[in-house]
Formats: C-alpha cells, structure tokens, sequence
C-alpha cells in the first residue's frame, strides 16, 4: 500500500473543440505531448488496486458535469483509489458541489473539500488555496522592486476563505479521531514575496508532516515557493510537468 500525488492533468476529453483551430483547451506541446497516455502508463507500471493517488487540482477543462464525465471515467479507469483536489481550472467543481460529486461518484472517486479521506491511520486533509500571483514589478536587472497592492489584497481575501476551508477539512479529520495529517493544496503554499502563510502556520499548527503542491509550471516556475524540510514540515510540488507524468511517493 502506497500514497502517491500529480497535479495538473489538464484532462479535456469531454470538450468539445473550440475556434478555427479545433482544437482543445490547454497546453499541448513539449512535455505536455501525450501527456495522458504517458501518465497512464505511469500509473499502470506503479500503482496497484491497494495504492492511493491524490490528483493535485486542475483536472479537468470541462466546465460541466456533462464536459467532464470522460474525464472521469477515464480517471476511474486508473488502478486504485483516487483522491480529487480543487485547482483553479476545475470549473465544474464550485464549492457547493463538493457534496453532489461525492454522492454522484462515490464508488470511483473522491472529491478533497471541507472534508477529508482515510489513508491507513493518515488522515488527507486539503483544499485549493491561494497564493499572489503579481503583476510585479521588476527593475532593468530584473530585481523586484513592487507589486500590484490592490491584487495583493484580493489575494489576501481568497487565501482568508481557502484557510476557512482548509480548517474544516482538518477539524472534521480531528473529530474523526485522526492526529497525522497530509496536506495537499492546489497553489504554492508561498508567493513569491513570502517565506511562510497562513497555510504553512496551520499545516505546522495541526502538525501536518507534508504539504504537497501542485499548480507550477515550466521549469522557471518549479522553485518559487517552498520545498523540502522546513519547521517540521515537508514540502513538495507534484505539478505533472515537474514529475514528468510520472506519480510522486509520498508515503509507503
Ligand atoms: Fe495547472
Ligand atoms: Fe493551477
């Protein structure tokens, strides 16, 4: 029995092509070339019917559940259990639909919101988060020199509602009786301009042993916030970009 994690399949089987191109929503060159069947030659090689794979957000490009559906299936189809996390592409999945798509699909697939899913006597614990994105402001030899404020505070309202949902998620596994906790967001738990967030304190509050991260991308992008060992705390980024389509382990 194994916890694996990716992030960021970008699934868009169920979209119709759009434009003069026909072509699908999303990146399709480079590494993301036939992404789908190299992750799913991944995960038949790695996983088995005992394992757990956490999908780190932006699943699908659907917009509706209609869009979505072969996705899905398609997903159901990998071995083991997979667990869903909210990224920002995930349009089908607004919050109040976290209770619909469990019971629609509670047999396939599990949907990480105000919630949270059994592994062993871990607890997965999760929601999407937020971090500043910019614009920011650099100098002529590319130093920071400013920031967006106005977009720094909006920012700070969507981190403020996805640290409500986050500790939903962690009291409702504490209730449960669990005290080991993985967490798993969709953005960097960092912006650039931070060292720590309100994510990394509760993370280091509950005595979360890992948080994994998806939503990076591009090899310039894959270093920004935190990763490995910090105030007890592991951190990792498994964007599918990063890990080459390829399942990071995070637990035996
Ligand atoms: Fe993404
Ligand atoms: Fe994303």
């Amino acid at each position: 029995m194994a916890l694996y994690a990716i992030g960021d399949l970008h699934l868009s089987y169920g979209v119709k092509p759009r434009g003069g191109s026909g072509s699908r929503p999303g990146p399709t060159g480079g590494i993301w070339k036939n992404r789908e069947a190299v992750f799913r030659q991944n995960c038949l090689s790695l996983l088995t019917d005992d394992d757990t794979l956490v999908l780190a957000g932006d699943i699908s490009f659907g917009k509706n559940a209609e869009e979505c559906a072969p996705d899905f299936a398609w997903l159901a189809c990998l071995p083991g259990k997979k667990i869903l996390l909210r990224g920002n592409h995930d349009r089908f999945w607004d919050a109040k639909k976290t209770p619909a798509l469990n019971a629609k699909y509670g047999d396939e697939l599990f949907f990480l919101q105000n919630n949270f899913a059994a592994y062993g006597d871990w607890a997965l614990v999760g929601t999407k988060g937020y971090c500043f994105e910019g614009p920011f402001y650099l100098d002529r030899r590319g130093r920071l020199v400013g920031w967006d404020e106005e977009e720094e505070r909006r920012a700070g309202e969507l981190v403020k509602r996805e640290l409500e949902r986050l500790g939903t998620s962690f009291e409702a596994a504490k209730s449960a009786g669990y005290r080991k906790f993985i967490l798993f967001l969709h953005y960097p738990p960092t912006s650039l301009i931070e060292k720590t967030s309100g994510f990394c304190k509760m993370a280091e509050e509950y005595g979360a042993s890992q948080v994994i991260y998806a939503h990076s991308h591009g090899e310039h992008n894959f270093h920004t916030s935190i990763e490995g060992m910090k105030n007890g705390v592991f951190y990792r980024l498994v964007s599918g970009d990063c890990l080459r389509w390829r399942p990071e382990k995070i637990l035996e």
